[in-house]
């Protein structure tokens, strides 16, 4: 498996073929690496669920490249959600929508609904271009991490992750880490109003800023595989607070200082970065081969509250 490191168009061309041939195609965006596929493809897609060893009733993300496509995989789009994508796309967030006959069991889980987005990081976006351009309509494709497991922010990550599972014909292509560094927000946008299923770098106030419309804050059905305790998990075990535990790993802002005994992980200047870096702090640790990281957690709305979700997710101890 090689890590493609300088990308020309003639490599995204090549990329983009590769797709369309059912390959596997593990391509930057700006939240975290995807494992992308050919949506429309069932074998590259039973290919992402071995590779990831995901169970088969989670749904997948569909990336296109450009607005049109929508069309292709939904069957109806409400006015606020049509705001949403003017207002949010290329970036990092997700729609899940009613969808077409096209969107099949293999990609939705066998719901009635697909996700969908344009990632914002230039080389997905000419990836998914070249895509189009021979014919493709999407590009499945989950973080590109075991099951579970946290996701890459590099493509040096992704390799280490899921290198023993990928063949010889899959393509791994480096874009540089991603700057944002957590997953999109997944909005359900099969109601009047929109849900947030996963929170991520767009928030509930710059959801109800563009629609103009309260986010519904009801429980709901829809299952999202992000939502399951023990995902998002390094090896070590992740405390949340104030712990003195000699040897762990600390990750937290800057202005928090480290305690005497500890390993300074991650001093992140703000929330920005703090999500940029939490990721790799994570993996961090379990490659020095540390077994306890002491997570401060950042305060306020927006974006800390998607850190602290997947805060959250990554201290659940795995079974
Ligand atoms: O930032 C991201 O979203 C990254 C990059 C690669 O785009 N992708 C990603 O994919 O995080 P994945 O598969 O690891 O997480 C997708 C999330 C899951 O929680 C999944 O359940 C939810 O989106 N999702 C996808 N389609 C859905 C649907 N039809 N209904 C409900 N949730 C859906
Ligand atoms: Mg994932």
């Amino acid at each position: 498996m090689t890590i493609i490191s300088h990308c020309t168009l003639e490599t995204l061309t090549g990329a983009a073929t590769a797709l369309r041939q059912s390959r596997l195609v593990i391509f930057p965006t700006e939240t975290v690496y995807g494992l992308g596929g050919d949506a429309e493809s069932e074998q590259a897609v039973r290919r992402i669920y071995e590779v990831k060893g995901r169970p088969l009733d989670h749904p997948v993300i569909v990336h296109i490249g450009e607005l049109r496509f929508l069309d292709f995989w939904i069957s109806e789009i409400p006015d606020y959600a049509i705001t949403l994508a003017r207002d949010f796309w290329p970036g990092s967030m997700t729609l899940v929508l009613p969808r077409s006959q096209n969107a099949r069991d293999f990609i939705t889980g066998a719901q009635g609904s697909v996700g969908l987005r344009i990632p914002a990081h230039p080389l997905a976006l000419q990836l998914l271009k070249e895509f189009h351009s021979q014919g493709g309509k999407g590009v499945a494709a989950p973080s590109a991490n075991r099951f579970g497991e946290v996701s890459p922010t590099t493509a040096e990550a992704a390799e280490s992750g899921l290198g023993p599972w990928l063949s010889p014909n899959d393509m791994i292509l480096d874009g540089g880490p991603c700057v944002v560094g957590i997953e999109s927000t997944v909005i359900d946008c099969c109601g009047e109003r929109p849900r947030i299923l996963r929170p991520g770098a767009i928030t509930k106030e710059m959801i109800k800023q563009s629609t103009s419309l309260e986010v519904d804050e009801s429980p709901g059905q829809t299952r999202v595989s992000g939502a399951l305790e023990n995902h998002y998990a390094p090896q070590a075990q992740v405390h949340v607070g104030d712990s003195q535990i000699p040897g762990a790993g600390f990750i937290a802002l800057g202005a928090v200082s480290t305690p005497q005994g500890m390993l300074r992980l991650a001093a992140p200047r703000d929330v920005d970065e703090y999500a940029r870096v939490l990721y790799r702090s994570l993996k961090e640790a379990d490659s020095q081969g540390l077994t306890s990281i002491v997570v401060i957690p950042p305060e306020g709305d927006g974006l800390a509250e998607a850190i602290r979700d997947r805060i959250e997710k990554a201290r659940t101890k795995k079974v």
